[in-house]
């Protein structure tokens, strides 16, 4: 049966031991690695449009304290201070009371730096992949570490028992057929295109955006930076098949919405659909050091798939799953040097 994501996904909210709040350093690094180009990106919208009240929106925001720390530095980065409209985007799942609850210390903060500006704060539940704001009423955008994450499990992985052709793998890895890699890129093309079709109506002209996408930095699917999470997953699922917790056939059939696309990918999407010129790229590339052990990097993983999995599989095995992947992933780490790669993007509308 078809997984409907935007009722089911969802980062792990509140601040728990498993919350994304406290599992979210690989996505604060990638994004702390981009200030710059960020803030140089809105500097130039402002010094273009110069607005009185000024739109930002953050598309994907979760609930971690990451949503609000970029909404500061926006906010920060403008040297006069005009008033400032705050729209936080993520799915109608999402955990926005945690993040609500931090905004009175949000507003301290902001009152005790130099320019106490206007802030106003607003939540826009809903898909990025479709409309989400009103016509015209954005200057800039940023999505950090969201587009990735695909509207739904391509439908081209099925075959016409609906049955999934990628049986031994939950992502693109070297078992996977040509059609499921073929399906999981038309879809991620899909998707952006709509998202940049929604974008276009709602950002004003010589506004901007700033997208930070987990992707590849060379056009090979089967890099092993690119599917060892993945690989790991899997056969962390077929230890527990092995000891009986889990149906052989239910992993045959969990498969992500999620696909990291490269350089050319985006390029020739932006390109096609022609509302925004693409004005600069950036490749970060962050390494699993030894400040990454196989559990940080499986509550990492656990905070953002913990919603589908448990959706398919049940609850009960969270735990057992996240424990046996922890050990897999300690000794990958172990034996081999890993880099998390992301693609970041800024793009004018034309
Ligand atoms: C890995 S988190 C990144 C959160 C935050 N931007 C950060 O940098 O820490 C990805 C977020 O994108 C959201 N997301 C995924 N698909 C979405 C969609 N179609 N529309 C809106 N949000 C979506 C997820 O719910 C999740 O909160």
């Amino acid at each position: 049966m078809e997984v409907v994501v935007e009722k089911v996904f969802h980062m792990n909210g509140g601040g728990g031991d498993t919350s994304y709040h406290l599992n979210s350093s690989l996505q604060k690094n990638a994004a702390e690695r981009i200030n710059e180009l960020a803030i140089e990106a809105m500097e130039q919208t402002y010094s273009a449009l110069r607005p009185e009240s000024l739109g930002i929106a953050d598309l994907g925001c979760s609930s971690a304290s990451n949503a609000l720390r970029y909404i500061k530095m926006a906010v920060n980065s403008f040297m006069s201070t005009p008033e400032f409209r705050v729209c936080l985007n993520d799915l109608p799942t999402n955990d926005f009371n945690t993040l609500f609850k931090t905004l009175p210390d949000f507003y301290q903060d902001l009152k005790e730096g130099n320019n106490n500006p206007s802030v106003f704060v607003a939540a826009y539940p809903g898909s990025f992949y479709g409309r989400l704001f009103p016509h015209k009423s954005l200057h800039f955008v940023f999505s950090f570490c969201a587009l990735q994450w695909l509207s739904r499990i391509p439908p081209g992985i099925y075959d016409d028992q609906g049955r999934s052709l990628n049986r031994e793998s939950v992502y693109i890895t070297k078992k996977s057929p040509r059609q499921v890699i073929d399906a999981y890129a038309k879809q991620f093309a899909e998707d952006l295109w709509a998202f940049l079709e929604g974008r276009a109506v709602e950002v004003m002209s010589g506004g901007r955006m700033a997208l930070l996408i987990a992707g590849r930095k060379i056009s090979d699917y089967f890099s092993l930076d690119k599917t060892f999470l993945w690989e790991n997953l899997y056969q962390s699922f077929l230890t527990l098949v092995s000891k009986g917790k889990i149906e052989k056939e239910m992993v045959e059939s969990y498969d992500v919405h999620f696909y990291e696309p490269c350089k050319q990918e985006i390029e020739d999407i932006v390109r096609k659909e022609g509302s925004f010129e693409l004005e600069r790229f950036e490749i970060v590339e962050k390494e699993i050091d030894s400040s990454f052990s196989g559990v940080v990097m499986a509550k990492a993983v656990r905070a953002v798939q913990q919603s589908m999995i448990s959706h398919h599989f049940g609850e009960g095995i969270m735990d057992e799953l996240f424990d046996e992947y922890a050990k897999l992933l300690d000794k990958e780490i172990a034996t081999n040097n890993y880099k998390v790669i992301h693609i970041a993007v800024v793009l004018t509308k034309l």
